[in-house]
């Protein structure tokens, strides 16, 4: 019975894209032709069982407001900054060793012997000034375009956690070679964390992983800065675009000292 239902529906269902009849006398498809037809049923494939071209669509194909320019790219390379650090952290991740007595020694392999590692690990030290730049870039851009204001005072909120999840990672990376300096300015900083109010104290307990400075300290630093906070912050930036896409982004000031009609009849 079940057979035959699949038999009825397969016979029945017309695909999703269908490939052009051949005309008569035209040449057999070439290779590029081919593999061109075979990207085309691999995406209708997938969307026939997911749907997931509407959201695709949604996501990917919308006006966006005169005047845009390259302001607006900000926020983009912010993202591409993060990735840039989540890839080749993961590939620096395959060679560092968070224990006291191997740390310096890896980060040292890394740079000196590993293929690609002084390449890798610049790329990593580098990316993440660059994406402190960038998010102050960005923020700027939203602070002085008005693209804080209702309807995206949520989004701010997000970017603001953003942010301190970024100094979060700058904090926690900076120990990891494990040489003098790295050392002392996170005992400087657990310090001035402790010294804070209310929370202070507690929050540099949790840093340290006690009162001292210990062993534990580490490997701490190192489970917040490759796990914990690089997850919050890709699932805060899926909540920041998703907030993006929504409510789509804000004119440049000066466009809206126009009257709206006008503004609505200059609107591409
Ligand atoms: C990891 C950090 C961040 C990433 C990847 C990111 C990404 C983006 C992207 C791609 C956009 C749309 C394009 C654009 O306007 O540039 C955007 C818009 C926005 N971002 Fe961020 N952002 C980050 C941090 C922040 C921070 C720190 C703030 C503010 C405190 C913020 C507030 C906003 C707001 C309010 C919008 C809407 C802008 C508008 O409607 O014109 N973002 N973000």
């Amino acid at each position: 019975m079940i057979k035959k239902l699949g038999k009825t529906l397969r016979e029945n269902t017309p695909p999703l894209v269908s490939p052009r009849p051949k005309r008569p006398g035209e040449p057999a498809p070439g290779v590029a032709d081919q593999a061109k037809e075979a990207g085309i049923h691999t995406v209708g494939w997938i969307d026939e069982r997911t749907s997931l071209s509407g959201a695709g669509r949604w996501l990917m194909f919308r006006k966006v407001p005169k005047g845009t320019n390259w302001f607006y790219t900000l926020g983009s390379a912010t993202l591409f900054a993060f990735l840039n650090q989540a890839v080749t952290g993961v590939f620096l991740a395959m060679y560092y060793d968070p224990s006291p007595t191997r740390a310096y020694e890896s980060a040292r392999y890394i740079t000196n012997d590993a293929f690609l590692g002084e390449f890798v690990r610049g790329m990593h030290k580098w990316g993440s000034s660059m994406m402190v730049i960038l998010i102050f870039l960005h923020m700027a851009r939203v602070f002085f375009f008005g693209a804080y204001k209702y309807p995206r005072e949520l989004n701010w909120v997000i970017g603001v956690v953003l942010l301190i999840l970024t100094f979060v990672m700058s904090l926690t990376g900076y120990l990891l070679p494990f040489d003098q300096r790295s050392y002392w300015a996170t005992i400087v900083a657990a310090n001035i964390t402790a010294s804070g109010p209310l929370a202070g104290p507690y929050l540099g307990d949790f840093l340290r992983g006690g009162a001292e400075f210990n062993a534990t300290t580490l490997s701490r630093f190192y489970s917040i800065h490759m796990l914990l906070v690089p997850g919050l912050i890709a699932a805060l930036i899926g909540a920041h675009l998703y907030l993006v896409a929504r409510l789509g982004t804000t004119a440049p000031p000066w466009l809206k000292a126009q009257e709206p009609e006008q503004l609505q009849e200059e609107r591409v």
